[in-house]
């Protein structure tokens, strides 16, 4: 058999420590590898997996669409992207919709819009006050706004008009707004600098100061969003609502999409003013179309809320019998485990061999994002297995 991941290090850029494990197969919230070991799934293809593994209903969208067209350009109205768009607009408090690829490309466009924004209402302003342990992708400008020097160093100098301030605080929001401030843009709660959870008020206290000051408030929901938290969207808890929402990640089941989403009064990009090859291609957009459908339709967030609530409870066993677990982290199917040392590797590859798959979001840190249809007995299988990895080091 081939080595395909000798072959990956001779091939491939380096630019990811991959676990030792080539993936072939997946159904639901099980995968297999090459040599057919089975393993449960709580890492979701990093919270995109929404319906799990080649569920029948993406499956079916996929391979009917696929017969049926894949790919115009966007100069042609086609009907799987007028689908989702009125979908995700019925469903959400915003009224425009512009399809991408990816988060960061989501983030990428919900930022040039804010500074449209900036331009034609706030006379020029274009600064984007975002947070310390953000997280909103790989290119340039959301590198800029990440808010993490592991991320920055290595591309300095960034692109200008980003202000990173700590989490959690309005104070030091309101302390780095300025009249060039165009928009604040924050992640309802943050996924990958660790499953940071703010105190509730903190996006009333956002919302309050983006209205007191005139500007915009994005949130990046591509995490949060599509019922990961036990919401369809992640602000519902938290009554209020942003100007720009940003989605990705579980939105399509596991194709690439992206989609940034606004309030008609600063929906404000003029014809040319940005653009996508691929974005809204009927391919994804079927598909999107068939998860987000069976998500609502199904109560999946609805579930998910009560599904945390059992996961969390049964954490907070292992955290009572495992002095070593500090603290436990997140909502609904958005959970992490910190640990007093670094030993989230060590752990994953430890639950590897018994056949589950976690993330090590920090050195210290476990993420659990697994499907949103796993069931309260995958969850008792997978905390068994990493109650049986975390015994080994009492
Ligand atoms: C909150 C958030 N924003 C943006 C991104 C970037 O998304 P992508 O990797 O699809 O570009 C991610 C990815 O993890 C994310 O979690």
């Amino acid at each position: 058999m081939e080595n395909w991941q000798e072959l990956e290090h001779k091939l491939f850029m380096q630019t990811i420590k991959r676990l030792p494990v080539t993936l072939v197969r997946g159904k639901g919230a099980r995968v297999w590898d090459t040599e057919g070991k089975e393993y449960l799934d709580f890492v979701g293809g990093w919270a995109v997996n929404s319906l799990g593994h080649c569920h029948p209903v993406i499956v079916k969208a996929l391979t009917e669409q696929a017969k049926t067209l894949i790919q115009t350009s966007n100069q042609f109205y086609t009907i799987p992207q007028v689908q989702l768009a009125k979908l995700l607009v019925d469903n959400s408090c915003l009224d425009r919709v512009f399809f991408c690829n990816s988060g960061a490309e989501a983030n990428e466009g919900a930022m040039k819009l804010a500074r449209r924004y900036g331009k034609l209402h706030l006379d020029g302003a274009y600064e984007i006050i975002t947070t310390h342990g953000s997280f909103h992708g790989r290119t340039l400008a959301t590198v800029a706004a990440t808010g993490q020097d592991k991320f920055q160093q290595p591309y300095i100098p960034l692109p200008d008009g980003f202000i990173n301030v700590d989490y959690d605080s309005i104070e030091a929001i309101k302390a780095a707004t300025t009249n060039r401030t165009c928009a604040v843009m924050v992640e309802p709660i943050q996924g990958e600098g660790g499953v940071n959870v703010p105190h509730d008020k903190y996006l009333k206290e956002i919302r309050a100061w983006c209205d007191e000051k005139g500007i915009l408030l994005i949130l990046d929901e591509i995490q949060t969003g599509i019922g990961r938290i036990g919401s369809l969207f992640g602000y519902e808890q938290y009554g209020i609502e942003p100007d720009i929402m940003t989605l990705a990640k579980g939105l399509g089941g596991g194709v690439p999409i992206g989609v940034f989403l606004a309030k008609e009064r600063a929906s404000v990009f003029a014809p040319g003013e940005h653009g996508s090859t691929f974005g809204g291609n009927p391919l994804v957009c079927a598909t999107g179309l068939a998860t987000l459908k069976f998500i609502i339709d199904n109560d999946i967030p609805g579930k998910v809320k009560k599904l945390g609530q059992y996961f969390i409870a049964d954490l907070e066993k292992l955290k009572a019998k495992f002095g070593f677990i500090v603290e436990i982290r997140g909502r609904g199917l958005l959970l992490a485990l910190k640990f007093t040392d670094n030993v989230a590797e060590e752990l994953v590859l430890a639950c590897l061999k018994e056949g589950l798959l976690v993330n090590a979001v920090k050195q210290n840190t476990l993420r659990f994002i697994p499907p949103l249809i796993i069931t309260e007995k995958d969850v008792d299988e997978a905390l068994g297995i990493l109650e049986k990895v975390l015994a080994r080091r009492l």
